[in-house]
């Protein structure tokens, strides 16, 4: 025990739509092959949503579980904090309809729009009103539904992504365990690299740029891989320097799951072994901001994490924008 008050994480669970879109799926839609889609990006499947889910749908079923497992009620929440590019409106917030759909009364209300990043920045946020002492327990969920904004017709992007939920209840303790360090940086100079051209202020939507598919994710790849390797070696070191500790004291490394190479090279930075790192990314694709808090959910409930384990998350996405965090459970 010590007076010092740290955050650490309570509870997870996630919500993964049933319906599976494998590559050879994808062959029949666009140009590509499970060959290709493999060897470049390690993807074999990933989840696809029904048209009558939304966001904040999948937000609450992953909620409800990392909650139960918290033992925490809706009322007890004090904040909701949602990385997501994908809400349910524009307006309001879906950490709004989420508050409402969960009874959390209570709770302050926050989406995060940091895209892949948007999950450890919510982590970092609600350790920061954490420790001042304003809130003891915060639910922090990523949540993307990127089928919707996928342009179905472009083998650059389609292949990549999926949909999904992951959230965690982040609550106060005198323990020396939890949220040992976090780190968080952007660079808006990339912001075209990585984007959705139309639709809010500067462009809005028109029947001509619908017809153009503008309104959908437009990528350039080569590019966002070399940014996303130097970003991601980069988070993961800051935040063992912050702790204080050294990449052998590592028992898993949670790197977001955008492509198997950006993964791997990722651990050879830090000269981590593969058995060290988590890798789900065959099965979900790249899920953006809800990718680390399902791969964190899967890795506690099947043991890869263990009382004591000390787990670094790290990610890298649109904006440009990157961060990691340290956590001892
Ligand atoms: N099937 C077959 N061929 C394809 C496909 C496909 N699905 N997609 C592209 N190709 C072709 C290209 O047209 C190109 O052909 P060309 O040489 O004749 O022009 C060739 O394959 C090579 O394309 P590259 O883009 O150079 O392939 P690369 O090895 O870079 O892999 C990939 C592409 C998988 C997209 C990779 O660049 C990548 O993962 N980038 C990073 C993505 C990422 O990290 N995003 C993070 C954030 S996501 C977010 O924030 C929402």
């Amino acid at each position: 025990m010590s007076s010092k008050v740290n955050a650490f994480i309570a509870g997870t669970g996630r919500a993964t739509p049933q319906k599976i879109l494998t590559n050879f799926d994808l062959e029949k839609i666009v140009d590509t092959s499970n060959e290709w889609i493999i060897e470049r990006s390690g993807i074999k499947e990933r989840r696809i949503v029904d048209d009558n889910t939304a966001a904040s749908d999948l937000a609450l079923e992953a909620s409800k579980k990392a909650m139960e497992e918290a033992k925490v009620k809706p009322e007890e929440i004090d904040m909701i904090l949602i990385g997501t590019i994908t809400p349910d409106f524009l307006l309001p917030s879906t950490a709004c309809i989420l508050q409402d759909k969960l009874g959390a009364k209570n709770s302050a209300v926050l989406d995060i729009v940091a895209a892949c990043s948007g999950f450890i920045y919510g982590l970092s946020i609600a350790q920061a009103f954490i420790q001042i002492q304003k809130y003891k327990t915060i639910l922090v969920i990523g949540v993307e539904l990127l089928s919707r904004v996928t342009d179905w017709t472009d083998r650059n992007t389609c292949v990549l992504f999926g949909d999904g939920a992951g959230a965690t209840i982040v609550k106060n303790t005198n323990d020396d365990k939890g949220i040992l360090a976090t780190y968080l940086s952007g660079d808006g100079s990339l912001a075209n690299l990585l984007h959705i051209p139309v639709g809010g202020t500067r462009t809005p939507l028109t029947e001509d740029n619908i017809k153009e598919r503008m309104h959908f994710i437009k990528m350039e790849g080569s590019e966002v891989f070399k940014s996303a390797v130097r970003s991601m070696g980069d988070a993961a070191e800051r935040a063992l320097k912050l702790a204080g500790i050294t990449s052998k004291e590592i028992d898993l490394l949670i790197p977001h799951q955008a492509n198997i190479r950006i993964i791997e090279a990722t651990a050879r930075r830090l000269k981590l072994p593969m058995d060290k790192v988590y890798v789900n990314i065959d099965r979900y694709g790249n899920t953006s901001s809800a990718s680390i808090p399902i791969a964190l959910d899967e890795a506690r409930r099947n043991g890869s994490i263990k009382e004591g384990s000390k787990v670094l998350l790290v990610a890298f996405g649109a904006g440009f924008t990157w961060g990691s965090a340290l956590v001892k459970f």
